[in-house]
C-alpha cells in the first residue's frame, strides 16, 4: 500500500515537472498566441474564469455591505457613465472601442448582479481583477464612491435605456473628495501599493516593486541618497510630495507627467521611497 502511494506520488510530480517544461517550451519558442484577436481555448476561458470567481469569493468573505446611503443611485450612476461605460457600456448604450476588443471582453454589467453579492461586487471595484483589464478603482475612488457604484449596479436590470442616457456625467475630478494627508503619519506599505496605481513602475524601476524593465525615468534606486530630484529640488520627504504632485510646476516640460496624485498618498510613497532607495 505504502508502495502503491510512493508511486502515485512520484508519478504525479513528474507530470507536474513534464507540465511545467512543456509550458515554457511554448512560451520560449513563442508559439503561444498572445494576441487580444485570438482568444483562450474555451476550456482555459473556463478555468481561468472559475479560479477569479473564487479568488474573488474568497478574498471578499469579510467585507460587510452598509446600508445604501441616501442619494447612492444618481451618485452612483454618474460614476458609472464617467468610468465603467467606456468597457462595459450601459442599457442602450454601447461600450467604446476599447470595451470592444479587449480580452477577456468585459462585457455588460448589467447582469453581473446574478453572478455577484454587492460585497464582491465592491471587492471587483476596489481591486480589479489582475490580467483580465478590470482596472483597481481604490485609490481614484473613495469607499463610499464605490458602495454608490455597486448600488447602482444592483438597479442596473430594471434601467430603461431612455432612464440611463438621461444620467449626467459628471464633469472630469468632480465630485472627488480631496484626499488631504492632514496631520496622519505617513503609511509606508500602503505608499508602496498607490507607486503601483499611479503606474510609477510603468517608467521607474523601483525598488521592492514589481514592474517592466523600463528605462523612460531614471532608476529610482539610490534616490534618497542623491542631493537633488530631478536636479532640482533638495532630496527631503517633503520635496518630493511635491514633485510627485506637481511635476510639470517644478520643472516646467518634464517628461514626467502630472498624474493626479492626492496628497495623501503621495505622502505615503514619498515615506516608502525615502526608506526604500537609502
Ligand atoms: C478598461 C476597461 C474597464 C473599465 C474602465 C472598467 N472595467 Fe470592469 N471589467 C473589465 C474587464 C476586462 C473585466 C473582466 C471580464 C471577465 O473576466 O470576464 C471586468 C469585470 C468587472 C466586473 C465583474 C463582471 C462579471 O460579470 O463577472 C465588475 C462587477 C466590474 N468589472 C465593475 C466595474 C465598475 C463598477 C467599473 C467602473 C468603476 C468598471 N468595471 C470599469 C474592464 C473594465
Ligand atoms: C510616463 C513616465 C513617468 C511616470 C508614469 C512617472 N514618472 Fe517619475 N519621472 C519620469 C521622468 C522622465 C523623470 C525625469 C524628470 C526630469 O529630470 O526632468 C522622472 C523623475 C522622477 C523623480 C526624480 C528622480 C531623480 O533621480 O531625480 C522621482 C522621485 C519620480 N520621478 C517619481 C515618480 C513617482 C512616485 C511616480 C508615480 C506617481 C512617477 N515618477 C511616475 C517619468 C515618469
Amino acid at each position: 500500500m505504502r508502495r502503491l502511494l510512493a508511486t502515485a506520488a512520484v508519478a504525479v510530480c513528474l507530470a507536474g515537472l513534464a507540465g511545467m517544461l512543456a509550458a515554457t517550451v511554448v512560451l520560449q519558442a513563442g508559439w503561444y498566441d498572445a494576441s487580444a484577436v485570438q482568444p483562450h481555448f474555451q476550456f482555459v476561458h473556463t478555468l481561468i474564469e472559475r479560479g477569479m470567481q473564487q479568488s474573488v469569493r474568497f478574498h471578499a468573505r469579510s467585507i460587510v455591505a452598509p446600508k445604501a446611503a441616501a442619494g447612492a443611485l444618481a451618485r452612483g450612476g454618474a460614476l458609472f457613465r464617467q468610468h465603467c461605460e467606456q468597457c462595459h457600456g450601459g442599457p442602450g448604450t454601447a461600450m467604446s472601442v476599447i470595451g470592444l476588443s479587449m480580452q477577456p471582453v468585459p462585457g455588460p454589467l448589467a447582469d453581473a448582479g446574478r453572478r455577484w453579492k454587492p460585497h464582491e461586487m465592491y471587492w471587483i471595484t476596489a481591486n480589479g481583477i489582475k490580467m483580465s483589464g478590470m482596472p483597481a478603482w481604490r485609490f481614484h475612488l473613495s469607499e463610499q464612491e464605490i458602495w454608490d457604484v455597486v448600488a447602482f449596479l444592483g438597479a442596473l436590470p430594471a434601467l430603461t435605456p431612455a432612464a440611463y442616457a438621461a444620467i449626467e456625467k459628471p464633469a472630469a475630478g468632480a465630485g472627488q473628495e480631496p484626499q488631504t494627508a492632514g496631520t496622519r503619519v505617513p503609511d509606508r506599505e500602503r505608499g508602496k501599493l498607490a507607486l503601483t496605481q499611479f503606474a510609477c513602475q510603468s517608467c521607474h524601476h523601483i525598488p521592492g516593486v514589481t514592474g517592466p524593465l523600463t528605462y523612460v525615468g531614471p532608476n529610482l534606486d539610490g534616490l534618497a541618497q542623491r542631493s537633488f530630484i530631478a536636479g532640482k529640488l533638495p532630496t527631503t520627504e517633503a520635496n518630493l510630495v511635491k514633485w510627485i504632485r506637481v511635476p510639470q510646476e517644478i520643472k516646467p516640460g518634464t517628461a514626467m507627467p502630472q498624474l493626479g496624485v492626492p496628497e495623501r498618498d503621495a505622502h505615503d510613497m514619498a515615506a516608502y521611497l525615502m526608506q526604500a532607495t537609502r
